[in-house]
């Protein structure tokens, strides 16, 4: 057996627990991340791509910004494309100049996880049965086995950052939170091409055949999306048949759509989903561990990074001036900017999709939506404040 101790064991590595870790080793907290994965499914798991100015700057704070600088795209508007028409939402200029920034949740993963290799701070990966013990009676430990050892790892703090399907949620007492769910009637196939983006800003496309969606991760990889069954196989999806499908449901006139080889495809799931509190005790839950959002608002990754910025200054907080308040608070501030961003996705996620169930009366208020914000100032300017984020002040002052 072997034992040892931290100030926060982090239970996962995904973005919430490597951007937590660093966080905190800039404040001098020494801090052990536990991940049950290799490092290298880690780094090649292809997730989200948009992050918010707020997430910038905690990544350029936390001194992994180096590559996100110079491969980033910076983003000022979109595309929302409906009855083969396309219409730009100028968010900088509705927003004051507030932009967003393409580049890939899995280079930030490996961004943060060269940063944590060159300080040698801890990180264990392939961990086999991780556990939680000892939150009842404040001496909390992680328990795992690597190559066949047990080790335990006692802390001050856990912070369990381990995703939607981790463990640390379940180690909160049965019905101590209150869980939020809602489920949607459609998932998204989702490819990763080498060609060129046909556009300079995403595309969002509302069509009868289902939602599309025309992202980028670079000047040569493109990465699509349409709207399919969530019991849809993806091997009733030949790449032909994926391509047919974002021609029609992105088109309008004078634009081509330019194809590529498919290098990635996979089906998401798609839900929203609230776990309150997000404190037990000494255990702190960040990021998917605590919520889900649908992704049409881009939100999930930023929503993990928000947590830890605000989770990593309570604990700063606390080791420095022994105050528990932020620590006391850290839920609620979390809480007011999560359901913020779970009614922008479920709204956009509404607008945008194809409910096979929707009457024809739905059908056209979808529409009317659409137009309104589309034409008006007043509605382009609400959906622009909310993608691009809000700061995290306004979002958790009361
Ligand atoms: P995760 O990224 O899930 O990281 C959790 C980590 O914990 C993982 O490394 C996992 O291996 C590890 N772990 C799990 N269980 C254990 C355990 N028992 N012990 C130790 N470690 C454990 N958001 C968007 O905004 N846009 C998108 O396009 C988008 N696409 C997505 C596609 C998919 C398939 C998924 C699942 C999510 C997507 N998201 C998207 C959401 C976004 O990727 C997440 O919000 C973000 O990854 C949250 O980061 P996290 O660190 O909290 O959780
Ligand atoms: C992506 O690039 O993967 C992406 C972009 C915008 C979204 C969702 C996903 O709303």
């Amino acid at each position: 057996m072997n034992v040892e101790r931290t100030k926060v064991a982090i239970v996962g590595a995904g973005p919430s627990g490597l951007l937590l870790g660093r966080l905190l080793e800039r404040h001098g907290i020494e801090n052990v991340i536990i991940e049950n994965r290799s490092r290298e499914y880690c780094e090649s798991r292809i997730r989200a791509g948009i992050l918010e100015q707020v997430t910038r700057d905690a990544l350029t704070e936390a001194g992994v910004a180096d590559r996100l600088e110079r491969e980033g795209m910076v983003h000022g508007g979109i595309y929302l494309n409906f009855n083969g028409q396309r219409h730009h939402i100028p968010m900088d200029e509705l927003t004051g100049g507030r932009c967003v920034t393409v580049y890939g949740q899995s280079e930030i993963v490996k961004d943060l996880f060269a940063a944590r290799e060159a300080t040698g701070a801890p990180i264990v990966f392939e961990a086999e049965d991780v556990s939680l013990d000892g939150i009842d009676n404040d001496e909390p430990v992680v328990r795992y086995r690597l190559g066949g050892v047990e080790h335990e790892v006692h802390a001050d703090y856990i912070a369990g950052c381990d995703g939607f399907h981790g463990i640390s949620r379940d180690a909160m007492p049965d019905g101590y939170q209150q869980l939020y769910l809602r489920e949607y009637p459609f998932a998204w196939l989702g490819i990763m091409a080498s060609v060129a983006p046909s556009t300079d800003e995403l595309i969002y496309a509302q069509h009868p055949n289902g939602f599309a969606l025309h992202s980028m991760r670079s000047a040569s990889v493109s990465r699509l999306y349409i709207q399919v069954d969530p019991n849809d196989d993806i091997a009733n999806w030949s790449d032909a048949r994926i391509w047919e499908q974002l021609h029609i449901r992105m088109a309008t006139d004078g634009w081509t759509l330019h194809e590529g080889p498919v290098t990635e495809k996979s089906i998401l799931p798609m839900r929203s989903f609230v776990a309150t509190p997000m404190r037990y005790r000494s255990l702190f839950l960040a990021g998917d561990a605590a919520h889900i959002v649908p992704p049409a608002g881009a939100k999930g990754l930023n929503l993990a990074a928000a947590d830890v910025i605000v989770l990593a200054h309570a604990l700063a907080d606390r080791y420095s001036s022994g105050s528990e308040t932020g620590l006391d608070e850290y839920s609620d501030r979390c809480l007011r900017r999560i359901w913020r961003a779970q009614h922008f996705s479920w709204w956009m996620t509404q607008m945008l999709h194809t409910n096979p169930s929707e009457d024809a009366y739905g059908q056209q208020l979808q529409r009317s939506q659409l137009e309104y914000v589309c034409s008006s100032t007043a509605a382009a300017k609400s959906l622009a404040e909310n993608y691009v984020g809000l700061a995290i002040e306004q979002a958790v002052s009361a």
